[in-house]
Order: C-alpha cells, then sequence, then structure tokens
C-alpha cells in the first residue's frame, strides 16, 4: 500500500515560500513582480567568500566531506567573532557548523525532545519552528506577544503557556523585528532555568540591528542552544549554512545527529563562510542600505494608509496590521493574492507567523532593492485610493 505519515500530512506550507513560487508564476507569464515577500538580500556572498571558493577550486581543492561539526578553521574563527563581537568566550568544542539554521533547529528539536514533547514558540513568530516541530511529533505550543510589551515575551506570558518542555525565541524575530533588551533576554533565559525548560535561541538576524547591537542569550546562560546563520547578515542564503553554540549536555547527541543525518555542512560554503567574516565593511554595507530601505518602506506603505506596523529595532521586515484592507479582500492571505495578481506586489500573509491572528496582518520585507520598494508602495498607495 501506498503511504504517507500522517505527521507529514499536517506539515503545514511555508506562505512566504508559497508566495514565492506563485510570483514566479505570474513572472513567468511576462508580469512584472516586486519581491516584497522573501527575506532574502538582493546581494550575493561578499566578495571575499567568492575569491576564497574561486582559490579553492583553481588549487583544486577536492572539498570532501569535513568532520561532522565543520572544519577547525570555520569553528575557530565562529570563536573569535564571539570573543570580539560580545565578549564571551567560547570553546570550538562548543561549535557545531550545519547547512543553515534550517538544519540546525531539526538538530535541536532532534537531540532536546522526544515525541509528545510541549515547545513554546511565539506567535507570531518564523513558522518553520512550529512546523519542524510537528514534523517530528512534537507539539508546539502558541505564546501570543502583541504590542503591549512590544512583541517580546514575558515570564507573565510564558507561565500562561503550561508546562513545557522546551521554549523557542528570536531576537531579531521574524516577523516583527523585536529586539530583547538585556534584561529582557536574562528574564526568559531565569524562567527557563526555573521551569526546567530547554532554551533554543535564534540570532539569525544579529548584526542586522538599527539601535545597537542585539544582545547574545550567551550573555545570559550556556545551557540554551543557540543557532545563527551566514544567510542574513552574511547575505548567503542559497549556501545553505550556519552554526550552533551548544550547551555540554546535547553537543554529543548533536554531533552523532549531525553524523548520521547531514554527514557534515557543504564544504564549499565553510570555505565562503570563513572568508566572510572579514568582508565586515561590505556587509556593514548592506545594513545601511537596509536602514535606508526601512525608511522608504516606512513612509511609502504610511502613504497608502497602512500605518500599524510594529515597532522594531532589526531584521528586515515591516509587521503590519491591515484589518481593514484583509476584512474587504477576505484574509490576509486573499489580499496578497490580490495584490500580486493585480499589481505585481508580492507580500506575506500573517497567518504564516500567527494563526489566531495572522488573517489581519501582513509581512513586508525591505532586504530587496530600493527602487522595487518604491515602485511596490506607489502600486500599494494607487490600489488603496
Ligand atoms: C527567524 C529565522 N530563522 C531561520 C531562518 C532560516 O535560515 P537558514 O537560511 O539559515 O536556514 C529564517 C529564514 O528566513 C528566519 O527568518
Amino acid at each position: 500500500m501506498l503511504r504517507q505519515a500522517l505527521r507529514a500530512a499536517d506539515v503545514p506550507p511555508f506562505h512566504a515560500m508559497a508566495m514565492a513560487r506563485r510570483a514566479g508564476e505570474v513572472e513567468a507569464r511576462g508580469q512584472r513582480v516586486f519581491h516584497l515577500e522573501v527575506g532574502q538580500p538582493a546581494t550575493g556572498a561578499p566578495a571575499a567568500a567568492r575569491a576564497a571558493v574561486v582559490a579553492a577550486m583553481e588549487r583544486a581543492d577536492p572539498l570532501g566531506y569535513t568532520n561532522a561539526p565543520g572544519s577547525m578553521a570555520l569553528r575557530r574563527r565562529i570563536c573569535r567573532h564571539y570573543a570580539e563581537a560580545y565578549g564571551v568566550e567560547v570553546a570550538t568544542d562548543d561549535v557545531i557548523v550545519v547547512a543553515g539554521a534550517s538544519a540546525g533547529f531539526t538538530l535541536a528539536f532532534l537531540a532536546a525532545f522526544d515525541a509528545g514533547d510541549r515547545v513554546g514558540v511565539l506567535e507570531p513568530g518564523y513558522p518553520c519552528y512550529r512546523n519542524a516541530l510537528l514534523a517530528l511529533g512534537v507539539e508546539p505550543v502558541a505564546i501570543p506577544v502583541g504590542p503591549d510589551t512590544r512583541w517580546a515575551p514575558t515570564p507573565e506570558l510564558l507561565a500562561a503557556a503550561g508546562e513545557l518542555d522546551g521554549l523557542v525565541i528570536a531576537s531579531p524575530s521574524n516577523p516583527t523585528g523585536t529586539v530583547l533588551s538585556a534584561e529582557r533576554m536574562a528574564a526568559v533565559v531565569q524562567w527557563c532555568a526555573t521551569n526546567n525548560v530547554q532554551l533554543i535561541a535564534d540570532e539569525i538576524y544579529h548584526g542586522i540591528t538599527y539601535a545597537g547591537p542585539a544582545t547574545t542569550v550567551l550573555a545570559a546562560t550556556r545551557d540554551a542552544v543557540l543557532v545563527n546563520s551566514f544567510s542574513k547578515y552574511f547575505s548567503m542564503t542559497g549556501w545553505r549554512l550556519g552554526w550552533m553554540v551548544l550547551p555540554q549536555h546535547l553537543r554529543d547527541a548533536v554531533e552523532r545527529l549531525q553524523q548520521n543525518i547531514y554527514i557534515c555542512a557543504p564544504h564549499v560554503s565553510q570555505v565562503a563562510g570563513l572568508a566572510a567574516f572579514d568582508a565586515t565593511a561590505e556587509l556593514d554595507g548592506h545594513v545601511q542600505r537596509y536602514a535606508s530601505n526601512r525608511q522608504l518602506l516606512t513612509a511609502g506603505l504610511a502613504a497608502a494608509g497602512i500605518t500599524q506596523v510594529a515597532a522594531a529595532d532589526g531584521a528586515f521586515y515591516v509587521y503590519a496590521d491591515v484589518t481593514e484592507l484583509a476584512t474587504e479582500a477576505g484574509d490576509s492571505m486573499a489580499l496578497c493574492y490580490q495584490w500580486l495578481d493585480g499589481l505585481g506586489v508580492a507580500a506575506t500573509p500573517g497567518l504564516d507567523f500567527d494563526l489566531a491572528r495572522g488573517h489581519r496582518f501582513v509581512r513586508f520585507s525591505y532586504a530587496g532593492a530600493a527602487a522595487d520598494i518604491a515602485e511596490a508602495c506607489d502600486r500599494l498607495a494607487q490600489w488603496v485610493r
């Protein structure tokens, strides 16, 4: 008999990717599309990373498997990064290089949780935590956050979720761009320690902040799993490269899981990633561009009457309450399809990020080109009129 696991049947789509696919279909019909749907820099890997890869090719480096935890040179460079950027000591043994943050979550969830465990995920939040947990038979427990706490979790909100085995947080967060202050981070860490909850901290948007650097979870605890990636600040989404900093009790399990599930992260990407750490001037230039895109998008949306946006200090998204427009269209999903088909403006429906309230919200990404953002806003303003 042909079979599909019930768990797999229940895994929802990642709507941002589904929307990107639909946008591709619209483009294939010859219509121009302005991409505000996917959180992907318009730029490629930094020049130094590309040069390092070219040099490896010219040396005919076989670029075979690395050790499961990753090349020692890259792991040492990651440790140096924590010392220089945060003043935090990290040992190379604590670092495992992975195939993007996404692989890091799979490894962390498999190492830390059993089927049936309950793991808190913030709503709105990045949907793949919830969906990957579901795929592994772990129960995601939604913890709603809103503007009253600046979209940040508090011990009171966490306590309201009932008994938990784990908690996933992200700072800066997707879709709201919320950055947890050192005090808020310490309060979450303390709550997890008191309640015996395994904390997993996604720091993928570190480096993309607009009001000073974000604090790392490692400054408050060494019991959490930290996940980071080359996809965002380093502008290397397709290279599929990230890293984890692990607490001692999960290190061996994650290494064994990596050996068996992925073997190692792509070697060529590890070569590029090592060089990317020295491309600060180029990469900080991208962050300056995001900062000006952010103003452009916020002003452009305001001109289209979209003013209810989450206060954000990081990442490259505007998460907007579009209740009125969404209600007219049916919901935010229908609204996004109307915008894509009618205006060529691609945005992501809030339903990706929040099952309860997302039908009233839309996420706009400003990682792309300024000219596209400006044109998309003009089209939205005309449409609203
Ligand atoms: C919060 C967050 N975590 C993880 C990811 C996926 O990262 P990666 O490309 O490293 O797998 C994304 C991608 O958009 C994200 O927004």
